[in-house]
């Protein structure tokens, strides 16, 4: 339903006297009626959908026990499976003694690298404040927003973000990294900190870690890598090469809530030297109500920037214990795989195109035909596509030119579900060409 009805039409009053709890349900219905059903099999929206029982189980115990993970004395044993999980991700990255905490998702994962690459520039600012002004962090041009806002969080300033150039399948470009590094160094300026995407929002492209480590290392900057969407691959024999040399980087996020299907919000950062995310979290003894010296080794408030903290560490161990590491590279190599038909199909018609090479499950495409204002057919194209509500997709820009991104990360996608996708948007693209109206889709 369109914003403007929704609103008008929602009960969305606070009353001042209750009116009980059969009203709740009704309030239930309400919600469920107008949500977004993200296990629908035609929702390749954005980088997540469907649902893990197992996790969904964790989620519910978790909200039910309603312990927070500041410390071991009040929340034990979700203690012990955050450190196992943590453990086992960083076993994966090749962070052999490194550690982490869970966080609030790949942005705040994001903020908390440079926090830690600051940290390595400046280690007093954490006392005497920090002059950001100076310092000069570098992404690719198609990274994720989340490090320009954290850019802002620490002070930085988005002018400090260098967009360093991408090839033509959208991977950074290491000659323009080390230029750039070299102009930064001329102006007086510190370059801090290098911030690669393994899996970019739009195409799915991996910068080349490998040799973006070996710039790194030649200049002696903290090397963080965003691998909220694409960290997943690490499960895989197949697709682990997208990520060679991973073990190189300082630090990394890492979303379980995107491709491995644990609800929102489960996302891991993890760092190879844990002493530098103790340090960065550190706030003297003051909390002498909360943290009692005997635990102060486990008690994870001491490497977390949150106070009270809830419990992701559940969903994730039971997901992870129902389906271990073979079945999580099942899911990930099952949702290329159908990545892979789609791209197949798509290359089948004369009316689709690729718009992007592709190496994931982003699946860059739009109705082509001679002639015709792309933009204005593909913005319309994705507009009755959802007003018909049978398949969700985003869409994009790559390379200027207007795009839809159906992505697979929903367990309830099939091939039978990509044909009728692709003979839809073929359907509603003929129908807008021919000047029929949205309703005969
Ligand atoms: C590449 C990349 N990095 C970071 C993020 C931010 O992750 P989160 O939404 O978990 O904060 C996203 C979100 O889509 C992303 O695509």
């Amino acid at each position: 339903m369109p914003q403007s009805s929704l609103r008008k039409t929602a009960d969305l009053n606070l009353p001042l006297e209750g009116m009980g709890v059969d009203t709740v349900l009704a309030d239930i219905d309400e919600y469920m009626r107008y949500s977004v059903h993200t296990n629908n099999p035609g929702f390749m929206n954005p980088l997540w959908g469907g649902m893990n029982v197992s996790a969904l189980a964790g989620e519910i115990i978790a909200s039910l026990t309603n312990n927070s993970m500041y410390t071991y004395e009040l929340s034990p044993m979700a203690t012990l499976i955050e450190q196992a999980l943590i453990r086992r991700m960083c076993e994966i990255v090749g962070f052999g003694d490194g550690n982490g905490t869970l966080t609030t998702g790949g942005s705040n994962g994001n903020m908390i690298g440079m926090m830690c690459a600051r940290y390595q520039v400046d280690p007093l600012g954490q006392r005497r404040g920090f002059d950001g002004q100076n310092l000069v962090c570098y992404v690719s041009e198609e990274s994720h927003y989340s490090v320009l806002m954290a850019a802002n969080v620490l002070g930085i300033g988005f002018d400090n973000v260098i967009k360093v150039p991408c090839d033509q399948d959208g991977r950074m470009r290491t000659d323009k990294l080390s230029e750039e590094i070299a102009r930064t160094r001329n102006d007086g300026k510190t370059p801090f900190c290098v911030v690669a995407t393994a899996g970019t929002t739009v195409r799915g492209a991996f910068d080349p870690i490998k040799e973006i480590a070996g710039v790194c290392s030649d200049n002696n900057i903290w090397f963080h890598v965003d691998a909220a969407w694409g960290g997943s691959c690490m499960f895989s024999t197949k697709y682990r090469n997208l990520m060679d040399g991973v073990e190189l980087a300082d630090s990394l996020c890492w979303d379980a809530h995107k491709m491995m299907g644990v609800p929102l919000v489960c996302s891991a950062f993890l760092i190879k030297r844990p002493e530098i995310l103790r340090k960065i979290c550190s706030h003297g003894d003051v909390a002498h109500y909360l943290f009692h010296g005997e635990t102060e080794d486990i008690d994870l408030g001491r490497i977390s920037l949150q106070c009270g903290r809830r419990n992701d560490a559940l969903k994730l161990f039971l997901a992870w214990r129902e389906k271990g590491d073979a079945g999580w590279a099942r899911l990930v190599e099952s949702y290329v795989g159908l990545a892979d038909f789609l791209q197949a199909l798509v290359e089948g018609e004369e009316k689709l195109e690729m718009v992007s090479s592709r190496s994931w499950s982003n699946v860059c495409i739009r109705y082509t035909s001679e002639g015709i204002d792309h933009d204005a057919v593909n913005t319309e194209l994705r507009d009755r596509l959802i007003r018909a509500g049978r398949f969700m997709v985003s869409s994009s820009v790559v390379d200027e030119k207007k795009i839809l991104r159906p992505v697979i990360a929903n367990p309830a996608v099939t091939r039978e579900g990509i044909t009728q996708f692709v003979a839809e948007i073929i359907q509603i693209g003929d129908d807008i060409l021919r000047g029929l109206p949205a309703s005969s889709n």
